[in-house]
């Protein structure tokens, strides 16, 4: 899969883009992330980049002729169809799913905003989604780009082991995932669940799903609004439900 990025900042990528899984996708030719600088696509002499908006307000906005050169350079020789992501606090909030869609394009572009916001028209021309990742304002797309590639490559099949799958993932299902323990079996007096050192497959797989089921309960209720549960996964809840109740 190729990933373009358009951002004023391609240092800020090295790091966490040369490290652990993502250099391994990229080592084994699973990822290939390009990273352009929009000042290279200004035609003045000071490459200006950003200005300030009209109707006032503080604050600075990125110019749309630079962002709209740079994508179009891109797109020039992308298949038909790529999408040009803005990452923005104003998109539709990232998750899991939509990592999972994005996964399945050969190309994809992120585009980065700066400053106080980036022209609108830029949006109107050449943006085909706008996302963001979260309800927080960073200080720019850099980040937000950075775990979008993450969360999109561990979907492409052979960059994470069979033992990794994807699909097992928290968010997967709309039920997270449950703890996890390693040797030793005792640590500080607290022992890992006798169910998982038996190792009974079935009752494992059953283990998990209730302990999942239980942090969603306690952690994110939200999610079990869409989450596909079985008549035995409902009846846990009224039980956590109960328990909850009982210690109030
Ligand atoms: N740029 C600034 N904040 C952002 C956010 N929360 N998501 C995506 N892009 C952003």
């Amino acid at each position: 899969m190729r990933v373009d990025v358009l951002t004023l900042f391609p240092e800020m990528f090295q790091g966490p883009m040369t490290e652990s899984m993502l250099w391994k996708a990229r080592d084994r030719g699973l990822l290939d992330l390009r990273l352009h600088q929009i000042r290279d696509f200004t035609t003045d002499r000071h490459r200006t980049v950003d200005d300030t908006p009209y109707g006032g307000g503080g604050g600075m906005i990125m110019k749309p002729e630079p962002v709209v050169a740079a994508v179009e350079a891109v797109l020039a020789d992308a298949p038909p169809g790529t999408p040009v992501i803005l990452m923005t606090p104003q998109g539709r909030v990232f998750s899991h799913q939509i990592a999972r869609e994005l996964a399945r394009y050969e190309q994809i572009v992120l585009v980065c905003g700066r400053y106080e916001g980036i022209d609108d028209r830029v949006r109107q021309l050449v943006i085909t989604d706008e996302l963001s990742i979260g309800d927080y304002v960073l200080t720019g797309g850099e980040l937000p780009a950075m775990v979008v590639i993450d969360a999109v490559v561990r979907h492409i099949p052979g960059v994470l082991g069979a033992e990794g799958a994807a699909d097992r993932d928290s968010h997967a299902d709309g039920v997270l995932e449950g703890p996890q323990y390693t040797r030793p079996p005792v640590f500080r007096g607290l022992e890992v669940p006798r169910v998982l050192q038996e190792g009974n497959h079935a009752a494992v797989a059953r283990w998990r799903r209730e302990e999942g089921l239980r942090t969603t309960w306690r952690n994110r209720p939200d999610l079990l609004l869409r989450a596909r549960l079985s008549d035995d996964e409902r009846y846990l809840l009224a039980k956590f439900a109960r328990e909850d109740a009982g210690k109030r």
